[in-house]
């Protein structure tokens, strides 16, 4: 069992959902770890858990409204939190998660949250369609914006007879991304990739089609983004090469910004050798036949001009079948519509990588652009499926891959 947990002090707040129940699990999980646990319990969650139950098995006093006058004497709202190395809110319901969003203070729960500068973690739960509307989704998106690490949700029946994304996260999946927190801390300090050469490319491509115009895709370049920075912070030397986005250049990372595919595929060249190569951006498959150095003009009356493709170059096969400096593990993404894993497979041998992160980017998932991903992992021993997560903790599950491949690699040597 992994130590991560050994001696944190973790502040639970329990929104009001059926999934509350989970919670109760997930003290005893986490005291088991040797973590101590202290629950807030918001009116709507002692709908669902009494007081007596969770109290019972956090072996604590437990914090609600209904004490906060006796309470703030003896510990503040700031020491509760004060006193924690981490926040953990679940469930976090719909209107829980709309206040975190808004900054609102009206119980214990919501102005702890709001009086606290340590790491909060969220396990959304809730009824799917509220999960999926527009102010949930924005809400999310703020959320994440501000720093909140989330967890889940996921997809399957729910309570209220539907289905779909909106279940709570798993008891030991939510313990895994406490503990990945906490070894995250440890690895800001232990830098397991030390060592290892990574290069990444991440965003869309432009493509001219004259001096001011130009083809290209909807990709923002936040995967290949967040996967640089979660490599860097485990120690790697990360070169990222970027097609045009409005993302900041992560933090000890050396960034090459690049505009065409054939630009991308030259800067790749000049960073090999690497130990390893991420392919994460949406290069253009076609550039413009064009060599046009002026600006196309509108002749009054004159016929659309006929736009001639041809194809790009396509860098994750190229470093893929490299024979000289071929980087050991090369991992490509399959953005797919239909038949994800099926196309995903097929395409992991046509281009020769090792592995592949399969996603679905059919409109309707808003993973384009967005902020989440639903992944699957295909490597040659098989497939891992992963949840619906934030496209950062994607980004830190593959740094982990990586890792584990990398620690596998060097016990067989
Ligand atoms: N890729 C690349 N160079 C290209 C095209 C794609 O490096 N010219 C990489 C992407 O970075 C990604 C993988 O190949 O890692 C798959 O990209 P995807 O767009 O899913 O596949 P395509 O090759 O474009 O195939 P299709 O459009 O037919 O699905």
């Amino acid at each position: 069992m992994s130590e991560a947990l050994q001696n944190r002090r973790i502040l639970l707040i329990v929104g009001g959902g059926i999934a509350a129940y989970k919670c109760l699990e997930l003290i005893r999980r986490l005291r088991d770890r040797g973590a101590s646990v202290r629950v807030v319990l918001t009116s709507a969650g002692a709908e669902f858990v009494t007081p007596l139950s969770v109290g019972t098995l956090s072996g604590d006093k437990v914090y609600s409204d209904l004490f906060d006058l006796t309470d703030t004497a003896a510990i503040g709202h700031i020491e509760l939190s004060r006193d924690a190395d981490l926040l953990v809110v679940a469930p976090a319901t719909a209107d829980l998660m709309a206040k975190m969003a808004a900054g609102l203070a009206s119980d214990l729960a919501t102005t702890l949250l709001l009086a606290t500068d340590k790491k909060v973690l969220i396990a959304p739960a809730m009824n799917v369609r509220m999960w999926e509307h527009r102010a949930t989704q924005r809400n999310l998106e703020q959320l994440m914006a501000d720093g909140i690490h989330i967890v889940g949700p996921n997809e399957g029946d729910m309570a209220c007879g539907e289905y779909g994304p909106g279940r709570m996260a798993e008891p030991a999946e939510i313990i895994a991304a406490i503990e990945a927190h906490f070894s995250e801390l440890e690895f800001s300090g232990a830098q397991p990739l030390k060592g290892i050469k990574a290069l990444i490319t991440s965003g869309p491509t432009h493509e001219p089609i004259d001096p001011v115009r130009y083809l290209a895709n909807r990709s923002s370049g936040k995967q290949g983004h967040a996967i640089a920075t979660a490599l860097a912070r485990m120690g790697a030397d990360v070169t990222l090469v970027s097609g045009p986005t409005n993302l900041a250049n992560p933090a000890g990372v050396n960034v090459k910004r690049v505009e065409t595919a054939r630009e991308m595929l030259t800067a790749c060249e000049a960073a090999l050798p690497a130990d390893v190569a991420i392919c994460a951006a949406a290069v253009a498959d076609w550039r413009v036949d064009v060599d046009a150095t002026q600006k196309i003009k509108k002749e009054p009356g004159a016929e659309a001009p006929a736009l001639k493709l041809v194809e790009n170059p396509d860098i994750l096969a190229t470093l893929s079948r490299l024979t000289k400096n071929r980087p050991s593990l090369v991992v490509g993404f399959a953005a797919e519509t239909e038949k994800v894993v099926e196309h995903a497979v097929a395409k992991r041998k046509r281009k020769g990588c090792d592995w592949i992160v399969a996603n679905d980017v059919s409109p309707e998932t808003g993973v384009m652009g967005g902020e989440l991903n639903t992944v699957h992992l295909i490597t040659g021993e098989g497939q891992e499926d992963w949840p619906l997560l934030p496209k950062q903790a994607v980004a830190e599950r593959l740094a982990r891959s990586i890792l584990a491949h990398f620690e596998k690699k060097k016990a067989k040597a």
